[in-house]
């Protein structure tokens, strides 16, 4: 069911998503109860590997990265990352080929078909500073055409803090995520934070190669770090990419490589809007092991996700 969601007050904004179960999809998507029921009878391997991250939180990017070490190669794949979303549509691609996949999903752990969880496939969350998050989806959902996203930033930013967007809340995803990390589900699960990525990818994506428990070479992760950078991949892939769900964004191109910059959100939030997200985010995340450091450390400026003092982790 369509469904327009329309800003607070006099902020100018609105949108349309597609409804299905209490969750907001692109209402591009066709049909989403059969694209639902395909996905729940997708049949898993405990060797794939799903990326499950809140939209605009960087899959793309790290989907070629774990492509990449899986394939013991830096050489850039041709493909789209989203074609391998499960909710997108992934399974009728996939099912036939043969394991490890490396899948996507923006759903809840819950939502995930039942085999991944049976298989205990490694699970990767993917967690980007969400002020970044609302701006990355700000500017991609005003491309896709069903979206009809009209106002202004202000506008979008209330309905993205109220969850009346596609994929629903960030703070109730970022939740549900932590607690499922916290009870130990069946399933191993990585947490790389797009920040840490960006200021060191070397780094994260050794870790990223050890939790997949494959041996590649130090030289070879180097190298994928030098190639997946976004002024690297940009060119490369939107030539691959090309046309690829084109139809459904203004321009006719999928618009997925903008800015790729931890620090973008600055330009878009006056010093008010930081104020009042980072209230909300204090009482929504207080008992969430991801904070913020500039939210959680008074004067600090850095961005990105760190765990929290609390448990006496990283600060
Ligand atoms: P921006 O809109 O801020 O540029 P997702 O893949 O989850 O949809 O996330 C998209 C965001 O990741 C976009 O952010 C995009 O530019 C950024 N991105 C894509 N490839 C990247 C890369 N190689 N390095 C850093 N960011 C990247």
């Amino acid at each position: 069911m369509l469904k327009t969601f329309v800003a607070n007050g006099e902020l100018p904004g609105s949108i349309t998503v597609k409804e299905y179960h209490g969750r907001y999809f692109p209402a591009s998507i066709p049909d989403i109860a059969s694209q639902w029921k395909l996905m729940q009878s997708f049949e898993a391997d405990s060797n794939d590997v799903i990326i499950c991250s809140y939209p605009k939180s960087g899959f793309h990017w790290i989907w070629e990265v774990v492509t990449m070490l899986f394939n013991n190669t830096s050489n850039i794949s041709k493909e789209l990352p989203a074609k391998y979303v499960l909710e997108f549509g992934a399974v009728s691609k996939v099912q036939q080929s043969p394991p490890p996949r490396v899948l996507g999903s923006h759903l809840y752990y819950e939502e995930l078909p039942v085999s991944i969880r049976q298989k205990k496939c490694r699970l990767i969350n993917v967690i980007r500073d969400p002020r970044a998050v609302a701006v990355s989806s700000f500017h991609f959902f005003t491309k896709i055409k069903e979206a009809k996203l009209k106002g202004t930033w202000s506008g979008y930013l209330n309905l993205f803090l109220d969850g009346k967007v596609m994929f629903n809340d960030w703070f109730h995803h970022a939740q549900l995520w932590e607690s499922v990390r916290q009870s130990n589900s069946d399933n191993p699960i990585h947490v790389l934070y797009y920040e840490d990525a960006k200021k060191n990818p070397f780094y994260e994506f050794k870790r990223l190669a050890r939790f997949l428990q494959l041996d590649v070479k130090e030289s070879t992760i180097m190298a994928i770090a030098e190639k997946t950078k976004f002024s690297e991949m940009k060119a490369p892939k939107e030539a691959a990419i090309g046309h690829n769900f084109g139809n459904a964004f203004a321009g006719n191109k999928y618009p997925l490589y903008r800015k790729g910059r931890e620090d973008d959100w600055k330009s878009y939030f006056t010093l008010q809007q930081n104020a009042q997200f980072e209230q909300i985010y204090k009482e929504r995340m207080q008992y969430n092991k991801l904070q913020l450091k500039s939210v959680v450390i008074p004067g600090n400026n850095d961005t990105g996700c760190v765990e929290d003092t609390r448990y006496g982790s990283k600060l």
